[in-house]
């Protein structure tokens, strides 16, 4: 298989369902998942330099600064892989950020083809966060009730333990909302001017909106 030379940005509050609807676009399509919060937990385990700094920012429902997270993610996207596609979550979450991606696309001669935008209300961004679950080993996402593992605390894909992240707890939750109503929503605009964005419904069940992405893709 070639190189991937196009990217889609799957796009959404904290809590939307970009990790959900990722594992299962992976599956269905066998695009590369790059997430650039899987990414700074990966540090973070992994007590790295860029862990360490990232863990104040997270811990607070900060953003991690701009040229950081870019960098990280240039890194991360000059490995090469052999793809269909990128499948971008959790970045870009700035306007720097999406200026950066452009340039960082371009150097590597990928081309964005869609910006895949989970729409969801905050109450129920709460009620999901404050249930979800996550596997430590291969980051599945799971839900206390909505998703629940066939076996309490068990990964049902790889068997690994699954745990609760630490932003997840109510006040960081509200501070990672406000972050995304204040620094990562004008976003929408922009790429609604790009042409580039393309809104789904992300209340419904994740299987629904798997089938309204699907559709999308279906055109780029
Ligand atoms: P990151 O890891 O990217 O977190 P996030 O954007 O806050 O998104 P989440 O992973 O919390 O949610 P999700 O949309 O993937 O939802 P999920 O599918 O799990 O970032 C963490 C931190 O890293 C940031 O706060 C920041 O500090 C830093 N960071 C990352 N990127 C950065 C950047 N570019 N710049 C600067 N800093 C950055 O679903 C949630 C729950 O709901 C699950 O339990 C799931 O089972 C359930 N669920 C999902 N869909 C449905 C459905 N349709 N119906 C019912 N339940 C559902």
């Amino acid at each position: 298989m070639a190189k991937a030379n196009k990217a889609y940005v799957l796009f959404g509050a904290p809590g939307s369902g970009k990790g959900t609807q990722a594992e299962q676009l992976v599956k269905h399509y066998g695009f590369v998942h790059v997430a650039t919060g899987d990414l700074f937990r990966e540090n973070l385990k992994q007590n790295t330099p860029l862990g360490q700094l990232a863990k104040g920012y997270m811990e607070k429902g900060a953003l991690v600064p701009d040229d950081v997270t870019a960098r990280m993610l240039k890194e991360r996207l000059q490995r090469g892989d052999e793809a269909p596609a990128y499948l971008l979550d959790g970045f870009p979450r700035t306007l720097p950020q999406a200026q950066m991606l452009e340039e960082i696309l371009r150097e590597l001669g990928i081309r964005l083809a869609a910006v895949i935008f989970i729409q969801t209300s905050d109450d129920l961004i709460v009620r999901r966060l404050g249930g979800r679950l996550i596997c430590k080993a291969c980051q599945t996402p799971y839900h206390k009730t909505n998703r629940p593992p066939k076996k309490e605390g068990i990964c049902d894909r790889c068997g690994g333990e699954l745990y609760q992240r630490a932003d997840d707890n109510p006040d960081t939750v509200r501070a990672r909302l406000a972050t995304f109503h204040s620094q990562t929503a004008p976003l929408i605009e922009y790429y609604k001017k790009a042409g580039l964005l393309h809104p789904v419904n992300g209340e419904i069940s994740a299987e629904q909106t798997l089938q309204e992405i699907s559709e999308i893709l279906k055109k780029y």
